[in-house]
């Protein structure tokens, strides 16, 4: 167990960057850190997925990943220049799941968080996020094991319950769980990020507990800049703040000295993402938030219809940062024996590998109506007309040890595949041109349940209704 003054103190005073899925990988943590952020949670890990990783340490980039399988791209990666400052958030419904979990990463970061304030459904029907507001057995359970089970530091981020009292109850319980600190979202599990924060009732919370309160829920409305910080501390009573929103558009809000423009802080975020060589697609997902109303601009423009982080690079005149960066990775390769260096001379085999787009994502039928003329294909093909381009051309390989599939579509010059096998050849093409339209930034006609009140007993399938690619 660790000593909880000594922990609390972490919590006290703090500007802290909140967990947020796909955002808060390596390079934004790292960023946050860099602008003034005293510490910096990853994006939440779901524990029965993340307790099949192993921890492997990574010499070419000098980090600690931890891996599903050994191709595969990290779910979580952490380095030494945020040991001390990275907290690790957890998704869970389960006790035991949840400390192999905080085990597993135990001596890699300096704390452990629980999310209890995800309102998505793919969450709470699983008993997890939001859904552990109404079930404080489970909460006072998961969070006993943690803090008696591990060394580091627990917390956990809830949000508002409808009622005060209630709301109050819940956070007694919490705090006699032992975690140091609690994160409060001062947002109803129904209320979207429009609706305004409650600060007062966070006021309410932060008067009744002993332990730091880190206030969330100010972006947009009262957090803009690093002097709202104070502000939205003020208001709510807090210990310490965290942020969300504010930050993904713009890191540079935990800057004591102000904001930065935005390419300044895109620059600044390449940095990182050439440095650790973090994965295309979140870089460009990352740097499309910054841009935020600048899509349409050319530089937004050039993104979206980027491949590969080097392309990424080249629009903000980054590209020798980048060869720079991949030709030490090579050498340290070569060093390591972990590549033969005549594979590396002719640069034949590094185009070859950044060449060809990957995604890893297995098509689900029920996502997408296949047999009408909005297939995923199908919105390719009028692309290329649209685009004056050559129609889409498919190969497509079969697997002889069970007879499955996987299809590259070749686009404007550039290949598109996912890395996942489909049962026939038609599902397979299906998922090369999602892959292809996602990194074009291309709507793939995907659709999501929208009955969200199907009893559960029931036969009928959910309808579906269409989403934006980026949801
Ligand atoms: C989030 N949020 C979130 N919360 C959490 O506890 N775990 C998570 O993984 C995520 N993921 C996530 C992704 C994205 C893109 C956003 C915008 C938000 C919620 C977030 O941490 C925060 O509670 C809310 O955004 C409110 O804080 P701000 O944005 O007002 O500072």
């Amino acid at each position: 167990m660790c000593d909880k003054k000594e922990a609390s103190k972490r919590y006290t005073g703090k500007n802290i960057l909140a967990p947020m899925v796909r955002i808060g990988t390596l390079p934004s943590r790292l960023l946050a850190l860099k602008y003034g952020a005293d510490l910096a949670y990853c994006e939440e890990l779901i524990d029965f997925r993340f307790a099949e990783c192993h921890r492997v340490e990574n010499p070419i980039l000098g980090t600690v990943d931890f891996l599903q399988d050994k191709d595969s791209r990290p779910m979580f990666q952490t380095c030494s220049e945020e040991r001390d400052k990275v907290v690790l958030q957890i998704g869970t419904a389960d006790a035991q799941r949840a400390l192999q979990v905080a085990k597993l990463v135990e001596n890699d970061v300096s704390g452990i968080d629980v999310n209890m304030g995800c309102p998505k459904e793919y969450s709470t029907k699983g008993g997890m996020g939001a859904a552990l507001l109404r079930n404080p057995e489970k909460v006072k359970e998961i969070l006993t094991t943690l803090v008696k089970g591990v060394s580091i530091p627990v917390t956990c981020k809830i949000r508002l319950l409808p009622k005060l009292e209630e709301t109050i109850e819940l956070v007694k319980l919490i705090e006699s769980t032992g975690v140091v600190a609690i994160g409060v979202h001062g947002r109803l599990k129904e209320e979207r990020p429009r609706h305004p924060v409650h600060s007062n009732m966070i006021k309410k919370i932060a008067e009744t507990v002993s332990i730091p309160v880190i206030a969330n829920g100010g972006s947009d409305d009262i957090i803009k800049q690093y002097k709202d910080i104070e502000r939205f501390k003020q208001l709510t009573g807090a210990s310490s703040v965290m942020i969300a929103r504010s930050a993904q558009w713009n890191m540079s809000v935990f800057r004591k000295e102000g904001l930065l423009s935005t390419d300044d802080v895109v620059k600044d975020y390449l940095k990182y993402a050439i440095k650790y060589n973090n994965h295309f697609i979140n870089c460009k997902f990352c740097i499309q938030e910054i841009l935020r109303d600048k899509q349409e601009s050319p530089m937004g423009k050039q993104l979206r219809s980027s491949s590969s982080l080097r392309e990424i690079c080249c629009i903000w005149g980054m590209e020798e940062e980048y060869d720079a960066a991949e030709k030490r990775r090579n050498e340290l390769r070569v060093k390591l024996g972990l590549v033969d260096d005549k594979s590396l001379e002719p640069d034949a085999k590094r185009i070859k590998r950044s060449d060809i787009v990957e995604m890893n994502f297995q098509i689900k039928r029920c996502e997408y109506d296949l047999k009408k003329n909005k297939t995923p294909k199908t919105i390719l093909y009028e692309y290329t007309l649209k685009e004056e381009l050559k129609p889409p051309f498919y190969t497509t390989e079969c697997r002889s040890t069970d007879r499955h599939f996987q299809s590259i579509v070749t686009v404007n010059g550039k290949k598109y595949k996912t890395t996942s096998w489909e049962r026939n050849k038609k599902l397979a093409e299906q998922s090369a041109a999602i892959v292809c339209l996602r990194t074009l930034g291309i709507d793939d006609g995907r659709m999501a349940p929208i009955d969200r009140k199907v009893p559960s007993q029931s036969t009928t399938r959910p309808k579906f209704v269409k989403l934006s690619s980026t949801t």
